[in-house]
């Protein structure tokens, strides 16, 4: 009886292993295993006619073949798996007819493109691109720039003063960087003159945002430290500065101004290079010929002194401006806003 068994089982396997398809194996797995008229469940039955010594071995032998008959149908199984993905892999085709996906070509935010050439053009002057912290000290946004707490001064700066995450100290507070000068003096600290330096950079200043105003935005500052520089030093590379970012032959107005870290200090002004000056109703200077662009002077003294240098020895020049105004100005974006938008209808025509 026990050998019937295994002579079924040998049988069923070669069926199984025969299998071409899923309904062929399928078939044969009824055709065993059915729980009605499968062979084994058949042989399965004869178990409660046999004599009682012969039960355990009969019953052994039906688990047995049933074991075997299952490991087939599982083999046969994941190998017609196989070969159908096989046989799919194989037919797939790249269709070389297709038109190819539009790629969208990335490009360079229309104030990071100013900053590189305000850089590229400053390098082509001597001066070297410094980068520094907008997290500022109180100290380097005011104090060492000659603008102690209660100077009047402080009211041109609106401030967006910050809790210092390590606990605040009342004597040393922290704040969003409300220019890009704090990086005069950090960088005079840091170095030996000669000094030549050009520093881009986000700054932060509490006020009502316009057309020409945001709390967030960006300056240029430099910074000139060398025996025997005097204000036609500035004047000169101002004036170079402006031909290259403005193109053509640009005039530059200096005008009397006030920094308490400059000393003379003047308001730059360039040559309106949309109409030279020649039409009132210029959407660029608004008919008046000029364009205010920067801050600038000669270093002050008591600031030489206050990073260690012998204003005796030394004399240094210092301006600063603005970057979305020179891209409003090249441009003739009509608000600051736009930069800050992610329009790409907008950014898309830089
Ligand atoms: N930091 C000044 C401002 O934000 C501009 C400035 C820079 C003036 C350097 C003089 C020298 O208005």
């Amino acid at each position: 009886m026990a050998e019937d068994l295994k002579a079924l089982a040998d049988r069923a396997v070669a069926d199984i292993a025969a299998a071409a398809d899923d309904a062929a194996l399928e078939a044969a797995r009824v055709r065993y295993l059915g729980r009605k008229d499968g062979v084994l469940s058949e042989a399965t039955k004869r178990v409660a006619q046999l004599p009682a010594a012969d039960k355990p071995a009969y019953g052994a032998a039906v688990n047995e073949a049933k074991r075997r008959i299952e490991g087939a149908l599982e083999e046969r199984r994941a190998a017609l798996r196989a070969s159908a993905i096989e046989r799919e892999l194989g037919q797939e085709r790249e269709d070389l007819t297709l038109p190819p996906r539009r790629v969208r070509v990335g490009r360079l935010h229309p104030i990071s493109q100013t900053t590189r050439d305000i850089s590229r053009i400053f390098a082509s002057l001597g001066f070297e691109t410094v980068e520094g912290p907008e997290i500022e000290w109180d100290y380097y946004n005011f104090e060492a720039l000659n603008i102690p707490t209660g100077h009047p001064a402080r009211e041109k700066w609106q401030t967006l003063w910050i809790s210092n995450p390590l606990g605040d100290d009342p004597s040393r507070p922290l704040l969003g960087r409300t220019h890009t000068s704090p990086m005069q003096i950090r960088v005079m600290e840091q170095r030996k003159p000669p000094i030549r330096v050009v520093i881009p950079g986000r700054c932060y200043r509490y006020e009502a945002t316009d057309a020409i105003r945001e709390s967030i935005f960006f300056q240029y500052e430099g910074l000139a430290i060398d025996e025997k520089l005097t204000m036609s030093d500035l004047k000169g590379v101002l004036y170079a500065f402006a031909r290259q970012i403005f193109g053509g032959e640009r005039k530059i107005r200096f005008r009397v101004d006030y920094f308490p870290f400059t000393e003379p200090s003047a308001e730059i002004a360039f040559d309106c290079f949309a109409c030279e000056g020649r039409d009132p109703q210029c959407r660029v200077c608004g008919g008046e010929g000029w364009i205010e662009a920067a801050g600038c002077g000669m270093v002050h003294p008591d600031v030489l002194r206050r990073v260690g240098y012998d204003p005796a020895r030394y004399q240094g020049f210092a301006f600063g401006g603005g970057i979305e105004r020179i891209a409003m100005l090249r441009s003739g974006a009509p608000d600051i806003r736009l930069f800050y938008q992610n329009d790409l209808r907008f950014l898309e025509q830089f």
